[in-house]
Order: structure tokens, then sequence, then C-alpha cells
């Protein structure tokens, strides 16, 4: 059903910054990245840890198993035929994004990503709850509370087995049906590096949950043991090392939803601000579990004052579209930026989460969640724009 090696990988962008080649690892130029509300299939980041496997459609199923009453297999067809489609603005963030900054501390393990392992597609296909009740779930419902949905997917990674990861029941059963079973992105077939023929949409969770290439839905009774689960996207304290970490794998929970985080894209740090009457900073910012970006604040005196960014997501020239998964993008002008100048800035969400100023505080040694201020160093030949 798949084959896999590096001889076989898909053709990619070629203004990609790859961070790694074999697995690809690549982030595509943030400036074009914030260009587009919706990111286009070949600009959209690329996480992978193992060869792109190649699937024949025709033979593919996947499967649905575990303590579910009925044992299904679903072709692409049916996943296409047998369900209502359903389509999700969703964007997608790796829990590496913005690495590179914590191993300039001191280093971590793991790919060194700038703030472009983030990316916003319309994904459609089955509801993951729809799927799961044609297996039966209902039979379940005194376990609900307990059960976790477990992903495989056909790429072999770590201990020989495919990518896995899972999420507990109840996300994938929320009424608004919004975790998927991906055909398509952005009215496309999803692309080889994107999980051809199928993949999960978790939204609002790491991007880490949404398996790829997926070959087997799992419903059991704990986490999924898969080493993506069990032994990565963890968090611990900046005192935890590789000789002290073993013990507290097991102890420590499986990050789940998002953090609060933003990037500024424009200007880029060590950028000469050109000469002019003002100038406009961008950026994005996104938060987990649904929750909205409330307010972006900039400073451009290192933090003693600030100014409130505009944001609008409303303003861009979207299909009709829930944009509750969905980034934001801010603007902020200023008509006098001192030179030298650190921009710093920080997002809200409704949860009233902020990002934390010291990135010594979040430091942890797999260097993943890092949403500390954001600060951009810039200079311009004029102390007056
Ligand atoms: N699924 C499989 N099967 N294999 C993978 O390597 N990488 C995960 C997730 N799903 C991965 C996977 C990670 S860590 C992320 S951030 C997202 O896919 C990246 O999705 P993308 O490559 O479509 O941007």
């Amino acid at each position: 059903m798949a084959a896999s090696d590096y001889n076989k990988e898909p053709s990619r962008a070629s203004d990609f910054t790859i961070n790694q080649t074999t697995p690809f690892n690549a982030e595509p130029p943030v400036a074009i990245l914030r260009e587009h509300f919706v990111t286009a299939n070949d600009k959209f980041y690329v996480r992978n840890h193992a060869p792109v496997p190649l699937i024949d459609e025709a033979s593919y199923k996947l499967s649905v198993e575990g303590l579910i009453a009925r044992h299904c297999k679903f072709s692409i067809w049916e996943l296409k035929h047998s369900f209502p489609q359903h389509t999700v603005m969703a964007t997608l963030m790796c829990a590496g994004n913005r690495r590179t900054e914590m191993s300039d501390i001191k280093a971590v393990r793991g790919v060194g990503w700038g703030c472009a392992a983030i990316s916003n597609a319309v994904w459609k296909g089955p509801r993951l709850r729809d799927v799961l009740f044609m297996a039966g779930i209902e039979k379940l419902e005194s376990l609900w509370d307990q059960l976790h949905v477990d992903f495989e997917g056909i790429d072999i990674c770590k201990d020989k087995r495919g990518y896995g990861s899972s999420i507990p029941l109840h996300k994938a059963l929320e009424k608004r049906g919004d975790v998927i079973l991906a055909v398509e992105m952005n009215g496309s077939e999803l692309p080889r590096d994107h999980g051809y023929p199928v993949r999960v949409i978790v939204p609002g969770y790491i991007g880490a949950r949404s398996v790829k290439w997926l070959k087997t839905i799992t419903i059991q009774m704990h986490e999924s043991t898969n080493y993506y689960q069990k032994k990565d996207y963890k968090l611990f304290l900046p005192e935890v090392d590789w000789d002290t970490v073993d013990e507290l794998w097991d102890k420590s929970p499986a990050i789940q939803e998002l953090n609060v985080q933003a990037a500024i894209t424009q200007p880029r740090d060590n950028e000469m601000i050109p000469k002019g009457s003002s100038y406009t900073v961008k950026g994005y910012a996104l938060s987990g579990g649904g929750r909205k970006i409330t307010r972006v604040d900039i400073s451009f005196d290192g933090g003693k004052s600030w100014k409130v960014a505009n944001m609008f997501t409303a303003s861009q020239n979207l299909p009709k579209m829930d944009t509750k998964w969905s980034w934001e993008f801010w603007e902020c002008s200023v008509k006098f930026m001192p030179s030298p100048c650190q921009i710093i800035c920080r997002a809200w969400d409704e949860g009233s989460n902020t990002m934390p100023e010291n990135i010594h505080q979040i430091w942890n040694l797999r260097g993943v969640m890092n949403n500390s201020w954001v600060r951009v160093n810039v200079v311009s030949d004029e102390a007056k724009l």
C-alpha cells in the first residue's frame, strides 16, 4: 500500500528555508506567509519525521478499531461520499515554532525553526465524529470522558512505528464537528507533503496531533503510547536537562492546546528601516483551543509604553468562513522610531492569557512552545523617520 524512501520525495517550492533535508522540514519566507490570510498549498510549512510515503489510493483503506463496537475500513471514495463533507479553516502551528530563539539562549534538541512553522488553510473532509458514530461510538457513552482517539500514520518513524498521537475523545466529539479527516486542502486534493490521501485536522491543538498519511484510528482507554505523545512535545522546568529528564516523561502531560503566540513579520531582525514619515509593523497572532486574540500590543521603547495594533482578519478577502480556528493578522503604524530600536510584540487571548516577557523562564530542553515576547532590533540612518 505504501512505499517510502528519500528518493521519492515530492517537489517543493524553491524559496523555502530548509531546516532539515532528510526528513524534510522547511518554512516559507515569513513576509510571503503574512501576505495571504489563507496560505497557498506550496507555501505551507512542512514538518516531516520520515520520508513521505507513496500511497496507492486504489488499495488504501483507513481502519477504525479498538474498543469501538463496529470495526470498519474506509476507502477514500467512502470517506468522500458516505459522509457529509465539512469545511474548516484552521491554522496549524508546530510546537517547535520559534525554537531557534530558545536555542540561542542554551542548546535545545530539535529542528531549528524561525517564526514561520505556522500556516493557515481551508480543509475539507468528513467529520471525525460522524465516522466514529458510524462505527458505534454511542455504545460507549458511559466511558466517553475516559476514552482517547489514537491516530497512526503510514510513515515509519521512531521505534519502527508509524508516526502517532492521540486526542481525548471529547475533543473529537465536540458538537461543532471541526475535527475532520481532511481529504482536501484549499480546494485541491491533499499534497503529498501534507498527508495525501487523508490526514486528521485537530484545530486549536499543536500541529503534532494532526496526523498525516492516516492509517489507523483506535478508540482506547489510554492516550497514545507513540513516541510523539509520550516522549516528545512535553514541557519541563528550565533546570531539567537530558541527564535528569528520563523519570519525568511519564509524569508530564502531553501538550495538546496551543498557547497564545505572535510574531513580527515586518520588519525582520537587524533590518535597516527605510527613511520616510511613518512605518508599519506587521505580524500574526494566534491562540489555542479556539480562543480568539483580543489584543496585540507593540512597544518601541523596550516595553515601557505600548500601542495597540489593529487587527483585520475580517477585512481580508476571505471566502465567508468561520475564523474561530485561524490566526489574526495585525499591523501598527508609527511616525517616529528611535534608532537603534527594539520593537516588542505581545498578544492576549480571550482567556486573558498573554505571552511571558522572559524567554529564560520558559526555556525547555526540547525548545517547544516558545511564546516569549517577540523582539526585533532595527536601525534607521536617521533618528527621525
Ligand atoms: N503526521 C505524520 N504521519 N508524520 C509526521 O511527521 N508531523 C506532525 C504532524 N503530523 C507529522 C504528522 C507535526 S510535528 C506537525 S507540526 C504537523 O504534522 C505539520 O503538518 P504540515 O507538514 O502539513 O505543515
